[in-house]
Parts: C-alpha cells; sequence; structure tokens
C-alpha cells in the first residue's frame, strides 16, 4: 500500500530515494519522506500530499544538499492510521532523534505496544501505528529495561553478518509485532547499514556493484541494478555496501533465492504519454501476445511458469474456487464460464477478502486459483494461506515475479504484461483473463476432458487474439468523443450478459475509481428485477452484447433488454460485434468490436469500457495515474 525504497552504496540516498519514491508513488501518495545517515547526523524531512510537495520542500532549504549522505530511505505513504498529515509521513523516530522508521502495512498490536510505551515515558508523535517500532527500536538498543532511556545510545556493531546491533534489534522488535509489516530502519550512528523486515508485506533486494537496495517492488530500483533477491516471511535483510544477510526472526541465516528482472526502466516509464494509463492500454497487444507466447509445448501440452503439483494432482481435482479482489475478481468471474465448459468441474467466484470468513468448504481435491497482478494484495494472500491451511492446491495467476502470493502457491502462471504503474488496471487484466482461459485448457487437458488437438486449436486461436485488440483499439476515437460529451453526466449503467456481465462491471469499476461517477454493472436480465427503476431519460447505459453466434437465445435476450431501457429513455451505447445488425436500431451509439469466440470477447469488449473511462476522467480534469483515495496494490486487509 505504500512506497519503500532503502538504500547503502555511494550514490547520493537522497536522490536514490527520491528516485526510487516517484517509480513507487502509485503505491500511495497521501504523503511522502525521505531519511539520510550523514556526517554524523540523521536528518529527515516528510510532507503530507504528493511526491511533489516533499521535491519543493527539499529545494526551498538554504542548502544545496540539504541531507548529505550515501545511506538513506523514502517513503511514500497510503494512509491507514492516521490522516495524512505532516507529522503522520514517514519517517517517524524515536525520543533520541537517532532511529528512523518507515513502514509498510498494519501493526495491529500497536494500540498496546503505545501505552506500554507511553506508561514508560515515551513521547509518541503522531497518531500512526509505525512510530511504536522506532521507540521501541530504542529500548532494544539500549539493551536496557523496558522504558530506560538510553543515555548512551549504542554499542559498536559487530563484524559478522546478520549480527549488526540493529539487525539484532530490529528482530526482537519484530517478534513483538502482530500484523502486516514491511519495515526499514536506519541508525545516526551506523551509517554502513540498512537492515528491513518483511510479515504479509513485500520487501525485494536490489543487488547492484558496491551498493544494495530494499524495495516494495523491484521498479524502485531498476534504473540501478535488475539483480534481486526475494524476502520470504518472516525475515530480517542486513544490506551493506559489500552485500547483504538474510536471517529469520530467530537470527538463522537464510538463503534468499535471486533473480534477475526481465525488463528495464523504460518499461516503467510514461514513453511520451501524458499518463501510464494510456500508454498501458495502448501497450495491451504486446502484454497479450507475451501472455500467450510460448503455451504450447512440443508435444502439444499447456505449459505452466512453475508446477509444484503432480498431473494427478489435478486429475484429483474435484472443485474449483477462484480467490481474486477488484479488477482481478472480474478476469476470475470471466473464468467460471470457461472452467465450468471446458473442464465440467464446478468453480466459484469469491472475493478474497470474504473467503476465508465464511468457512468455504475445501480440502486436498480443492483447487483454489488465486488472481493477482500484484502479487501482495493482503486479502488474497491471507484467501491463499486459508486454502493451503485446509489442504487444498493452490495456482496462482500473477504479474510479478518474486511476489508473495506465487512462493505460496503449488503452481503459478505469470501474466507477462511488464510493470503496471496506472493505478487502475488495463493490460494485466487482459493478461489475467488470458491467464484463466489457459489454466480453464490446461485442466480440461490434463483431466482429459478435451483432446490435445482442440486444446491446441483453442490456443492458437487465442494466439490471434493480441491482433484483434490492436484492430480495437484502433477505432475507438469515437468512444473517446463519445466519453468527453458525457463529462457532466451524473450516472452510468453497464449490462452485460454471459462473459459481457464480468465486463460491464469491469467497467463501472473503471469509471467508479477514474471520474468518481456513480456507475453499476449489472447482468441485463437482471434488469428487471429492480435496477430498471433507475433508468430516467438521457442516463446512459452501455451495454455489452454477447455474440449472435454464441450461446442460443441469449443474443435475441439482450436486444430486448435494450429496448427496455431505450423505452424508458435511457441513451443506449452498444458494444456489439462486427456484422451485428440487430442491434442497429436501438443503439444510440453504436460501438464495433471485431467477432471472436464467445469466450474470447472480454479480450476485445473490455477496451472501449476502460477507454470510455479513461477519457471521461481526463474531461472532468481529473489524474488518472493517482485516483483520490486508492494504491495499485493494497497490502493491508
Ligand atoms: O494486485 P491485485 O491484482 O491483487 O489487485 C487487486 C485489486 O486491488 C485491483 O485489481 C484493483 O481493483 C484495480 N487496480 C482496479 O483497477
Amino acid at each position: 500500500m505504500c512506497g519503500i525504497i532503502g538504500y547503502v552504496g555511494d550514490q547520493s540516498a537522497l536522490d536514490v530515494a527520491l528516485n526510487g519514491l516517484r517509480r513507487l508513488e502509485y503505491r500511495g501518495y497521501d504523503s511522502s519522506g525521505v531519511a539520510v545517515v550523514g556526517a554524523g547526523a540523521l536528518r529527515t524531512a516528510r510532507r503530507a500530499g504528493k511526491l511533489a510537495n516533499l521535491e519543493k520542500l527539499l529545494s526551498e532549504g538554504p542548502e544545496m544538499n540539504p541531507m548529505p549522505g550515501t545511506t538513506g530511505m523514502g517513503h511514500t505513504r497510503w494512509a491507514t492510521h492516521g490522516g495524512p498529515t505532516d507529522v503522520n509521513a514517514h519517517p517517524h523516530t524515536d525520543c533520541t532523534g537517532a532511529i528512523a522508521v518507515i513502514h509498510n502495512g498494519i501493526i495491529e498490536n500497536f494500540a498496546a505496544l503505545r501505552a506500554e510505551l507511553e506508561g514508560v515515558g515515551h513521547e509518541l508523535a503522531s497518531e500512526t501505528d509505525t512510530e511504536v517500532v522506532a521507540h521501541l527500536l530504542e529500548i532494544e538498543l539500549a539493551g536496557a529495561e523496558a522504558g530506560v532511556v538510553p543515555e548512551q545510545p549504542v554499542a559498536p556493531p559487530r563484524a559478522a553478518a546478520g549480527a549488526h546491533p540493529l539487525t539484532g534489534a530490529l528482530r526482537r522488535v519484530c517478534r513483538r509485532l502482530e500484523g502486516a509489516f514491511t519495515l526499514v530502519v536506519l541508525h545516526r550512528d551506523y551509517p554502513e547499514v540498512v537492515v528491513g523486515a518483511r510479515r504479509n508485506s513485500p520487501l525485494v533486494v536490489g543487488l547492484g556493484q558496491g551498493e544494495a537496495f530494499l524495495a516494495s517492488d523491484v521498479s524502485a530500483f531498476i534504473a540501478h541494478t535488475r539483480e534481486a533477491l526475494e524476502i520470504g516471511q518472516d525475515q530480517v535483510v542486513e544490506a551493506r555496501r559489500d552485500g547483504v544477510t538474510v536471517t529469520d526472526f530467530d537470527g538463522e541465516i537464510v538463503e534468499g533465492r535471486r533473480y534477475h528482472v526481465d525488463w528495464d526502466a523504460s518499461a516503467a516509464e510514461k514513453g511520451g504519454y501524458p499518463y501510464f494509463m494510456l500508454k498501458e492500454i495502448n501497450e495491451q497487444p504486446t502484454a497479450l501476445a507475451d501472455t500467450l507466447r510460448g503455451r504450447l509445448s512440443a508435444d502439444g501440452a499447456i505449459v505452466l511458469d512453475e508446477e509444484r503439483l503432480s498431473a494427478q494432482d489435478f486429475r484429483d481435482v474435484d472443485k474449483v474456487f477462484i480467490v481474486a479482489c477488484g479488477t482481478a475478481y472480474h478476469a476470475g468471474l470471466i473464468a467460471k464460464y470457461a472452467v465450468e465448459h471446458w473442464t465440467r468441474l464446478p468453480c466459484e467466484v469469491e472475493m478474497a477478502s470474504e473467503f476465508r470468513y465464511r468457512d468455504p468448504v475445501l480440502d486436498r481435491s480443492t483447487l483454489v486459483i488465486a488472481i493477482s497482478q500484484s502479487g501482495e494484495t493482503l486479502d488474497t494472500l491471507m484467501a491463499v494461506k486459508h486454502a493451503r491451511e485446509q489442504k487444498a492446491r493452490v495456482l496462482a495467476i500473477c504479474n510479478t515475479n518474486g511476489s508473495t502470493i506465487p512462493r505460496e502457491s503449488d503452481a503459478v502462471l505469470y501474466t507477462r504484461c511488464g510493470p503496471e504503474v496506472g493505478v487502475a488496471s488495463t493490460k494485466t487484466f487482459l493478461g489475467q483473463v488470458a491467464a484463466c482461459l489457459l489454466v480453464g485448457l490446461y485442466l480440461a487437458q490434463v483431466r482429459g476432458v478435451l483432446y490435445g488437438d482442440e486444446v491446441a486449436a483453442y490456443v492458437e486461436r487465442l494466439q490471434r487474439t493480441p491482433e484483434l485488440v490492436e484492430r480495437t483499439l484502433a477505432r475507438l476515437e469515437p468512444m473517446r468523443e463519445l466519453a468527453r460529451s458525457l463529462a457532466g453526466a451524473k450516472a452510468v449503467l453497464f449490462l452485460g450478459r454471459h462473459v459481457g456481465y464480468p465486463v460491464a462491471l469491469e467497467g463501472a469499476l473503471k469509471l467508479k475509481e477514474l471520474a468518481y461517477m456513480h456507475a453499476e454493472g449489472f447482468p441485463a436480465g437482471e434488469l428487471k428485477h429492480g435496477p430498471i427503476a433507475l433508468i430516467e431519460p438521457g442516463l446512459p447505459v452501455l451495454v455489452i452484447v454477447p455474440s449472435p453466434r454464441g450461446r442460443a437465445n441469449l443474443h435475441g435476450k439482450i436486444v430486448s433488454n435494450i429496448q427496455e431501457v431505450r423505452a424508458r429513455g435511457a441513451r443506449t451505447i452498444v458494444i456489439a460485434e462486427d456484422g451485428d445488425v440487430a442491434v442497429e436500431p436501438y443503439a444510440d451509439h453504436l460501438i464495433r468490436v471485431p467477432a471472436t469466440a464467445s469466450l474470447f470477447a472480454p479480450l476485445v469488449t473490455t477496451l472501449p469500457l476502460q477507454v470510455f473511462a479513461c477519457e471521461l476522467a481526463l474531461a472532468r480534469g481529473l489524474d488518472v495515474d493517482q485516483p483520490r483515495n486508492l494504491a495499485k496494490s493494497v497490502t493491508v486487509e
């Protein structure tokens, strides 16, 4: 939810931190802050609002280099405990001002810890949960009984890697914390280290030449190094110029998994577009093609990226659950149609945040498919953990190599969409839908429900969809114009049937999050059971029309639904495939998409809705990359 960067090396830590924060700002933009250790001092600066406010503060200072030093850290915040104010912005410091802490997540027992600290004389300045960590570290480093503020705060560092006093103190503090956290800490007297820890929240290490980075995701350091190291659950990392040491919370040294990041800094830049979202919408043909590339082995079998399950495990599956949040949940709803149609297995789709609280019936023959762009969404991660505790098998669909959800899963299929920086998911939704279709075909193949040649024919057809996506994107100027003309609308409804229903939900979500408009998606057939009362003259209603070649009668039914809303004054905006003439008399606006297989249709019908929401939000003067109140990756429950 928050963005974190830590650095130790030879460069200006302030420059590294600010550059990292520019790339991490999509994770949260309520406030930001930096801390640098150098010239015998720990200096911090923080400001409410977007990163630009912090940069302005730093540029207004009297000094040319307001924060000298080559060890430092930066934080961009999505507020949880305490509003987005200067005082609540990170870093937070202890009573002595020697220790600085930044944090992502929620420390659930912070109230008890705070009371304990205040009870022994510590003064906490902010309303955050984070600040308790700085004070707990102060106590640990003093080696004193709780409450005794040290006069000589620190001991000299010991030589052994992972045995640094700051590392040891952080381990001991972490053992007292409950909840989810990534922490990065600095100490005025220890410029040689930056130390981090994680539980249920992301932390990745960048390994450079004579320098190391700790960050929420690789985009923060990709301009410096593409060599990365995963940090596992309940682990502490001590980063120095000459390397890093990872231990568990008890101090045992553990091996992290190293990997090479297969995209570079340019992939995470705007590339001439005014907004990341516009760039990412246009990257969809490539993102989809990359996700689908090389999925059939020489003998015609679909290949996953990581498989820690046997073919027999998949054959034993008798029920599928899909868990995900937001846009990824909509991809899961589409997957249900494909999984049930192709495999004949019952498939339920659940919002991850609800899954574990309703006692789903799971056992070792249940397959849980977890979909997550970031691989860090805590609701989804907790659903995965719950599923595994109940002995279910978990297959992850994820866009982020090295993230937690794939690591906690038994099998993984990566969407290869590259970094998505715009808060609204676009290209990764297409990647998720394609990955879901591949998983459906994989299950059908391994269970022998579809023949190999049938699976291959589907995959080959799927691999032709990037070209359809490209053609669709090239035709959307009328949609842009229409969106601009509707900038003053109060609300918009989205209707669909079959796989068009999740597409309607996704269109409504995009409009809500980007344009701050009331928008609802409904199954078109459900309308007459209540929502039709919302229709009033002039209300824009977007309808995603299934192919006339698809499920029997479905097309005719939705044409009737269009007539029903139009008869009550709605302004109908109809998305229909080429050659569908039956809708023409009832469409106030007709947006054409190329024809494709019914189950693949979301790969094209979603595009006009993304463009509609983006353009309408821009016409309202809004920032489509960083909508209010949101953050890209939600690492709190
Ligand atoms: O990283 P995830 O795919 O797990 O994120 C899940 C949702 O938070 C996400 O899809 C969100 O709804 C979208 N960014 C909205 O566009």
